[in-house]
């Protein structure tokens, strides 16, 4: 086990009806005056946004809003809400909605406070300070409710980054109303289970020694989650279902599955060129790009692949070679995907002709030389499991 902090400071309030304390939250939080991000209709058409905005108004707290934040989403957004920000004096944001929505936000908040252009951080040409931000979560996906990271995408390069900056960037609060889910469409839950396993996967697939504690976590959750997948598929509404799915939600990407251990994130950044170049959901992108990194790591790194075989996906390895134990799990997995109805192949995601030399070397432009830690990735490698996910 290697050396670690862990640190989560966010406050998880958890449960039916908690967004009515949203209000209280950001007065208790220091806000004086809010910027409401939102996303493309969602939490209109719920009627979620009345009940925040009704929420603050109690709590006397003044508001400006934006909304539009798309999927995926670009660095005009963020613009736009810098300049709002500071033209209204807001100093709390206040996102209600998804991955896509907390991340607009956080870069908002990081950009204000800055004298430059906001990209810069995202370059890594310098770490931000940002300004408190508290969420309303709708989608248990991303994780970013309690991450220090956000995603953004630069429109005119379709250039996707992360950055991670937990120090500044983890949420103050955040509000986790499972009754909000149910209004999911099955694609966008079935995105959200892809996403949460592959932030587990991205860090359990490593090469430290002795990391029993973090590994048995990791497992547990992974079962958890393939359980509670088609639970909340076959009954949107089923609450308890949908609040212990949105839990490991949480618990997959604040780090506490990374305790220890040197993780990987090849998966994701493959995925990010996959979102910025074709525009697909980042989960059914890693829906197709996770298999297809596994599958080659069956031939060059077996010994963990083998493990998350046996002790997720229950493959009895006896009379099976090593070889053969990490490809049952693989096939069971990607089962698993299909019963969500996630893709595991570009095809099945939709992009029949992908220009798989763009792809590997826009992944190596953007990331580094190599990608990833458990195998490290170069240009060869990554083209070979691009080609992979071909199917
Ligand atoms: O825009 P609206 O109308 O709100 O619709 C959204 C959107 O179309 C819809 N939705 C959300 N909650 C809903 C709902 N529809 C009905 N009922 C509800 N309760 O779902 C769609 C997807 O929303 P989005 O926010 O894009 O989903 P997600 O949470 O998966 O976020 C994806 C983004 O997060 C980034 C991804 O790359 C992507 O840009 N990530 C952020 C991370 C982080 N900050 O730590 C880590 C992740 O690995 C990921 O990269
Ligand atoms: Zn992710």
């Amino acid at each position: 086990m290697e050396n670690f902090i862990f640190q989560s400071p966010t406050q998880f309030v958890f449960g039916r009806a908690t967004e009515e304390q949203v209000g209280a939250l950001v007065k208790a939080h220091g806000g004086t005056k809010v910027l409401l991000v939102y996303g493309q209709g969602s939490v209109v058409r719920s009627g979620l946004i009345d009940r925040v905005r009704r929420s603050l108004s109690k709590a006397e707290i003044p508001f400006v809003e934006m909304g539009q934040v798309m999927p995926n989403p670009t660095d005009e957004k963020v613009y736009e809400g810098i300049d709002l920000c500071r033209r209204e004096g807001a100093d709390f944001l206040l996102p209600v909605g998804g991955g896509s929505v907390i991340d607009c936000a956080k870069a908002i908040a990081a950009g204000v406070p800055y004298d430059g252009d906001f990209w810069d951080f995202f370059e890594g040409k310098t770490i931000p300070t940002a300004l408190p931000v508290g969420v309303v979560l709708t989608i248990p996906a991303a994780g970013s409710e309690g991450s220090g990271n956000s995603v953004i995408t630069k429109a005119a390069l379709q250039k996707k980054i992360s950055i991670r900056a937990p120090h500044v960037l983890r949420p103050r609060f955040a509000v986790m109303n499972p009754e909000l889910t149910f209004t999911l469409p099955p694609y966008q839950t079935a995105c959200g289970v892809v996403d949460m396993m592959a932030h587990i996967q991205e860090r359990y697939f490593n090469n430290t020694p002795a990391t029993q504690v973090t590994d048995c976590l990791s497992e547990a959750l992974l079962r958890t989650i393939a359980e509670l997948a088609p639970k909340v598929m076959a009954v949107p509404d089923d609450y308890d279902a949908r609040a212990n799915l949105e839990w490991c939600g949480t618990l997959a990407h604040n780090g506490l599955c990374g305790v220890g251990v040197a993780e990987d994130w090849a998966s994701h950044a493959m995925e990010h060129e996959l979102s910025a170049l074709y525009g697909v959901a980042h989960g059914a992108g890693l829906a197709v790009v996770f298999p297809a990194w596994l599958t080659w790591m069956a031939h060059h790194n077996p010994r963990k692949v083998k493990q998350w075989a046996e002790n997720v996906w229950h493959v009895d390895s006896s009379g099976l070679t090593e070889l053969e134990t990490c490809l049952e799990g693989i096939s069971r997995y990607k089962d698993f995907l299909h019963s969500i109805g996630m893709p595991t192949t570009l095809g099945e995601l939709g992009i029949e002709n992908p220009d798989i030399s763009l792809l590997s070397s826009r992944l190596h432009e953007h990331k580094g030389p190599t990608v990833g830690t458990y195998v490290p990735l170069g240009p060869a490698d990554s083209r070979e499991i691009y080609q992979l996910a071909q199917g």
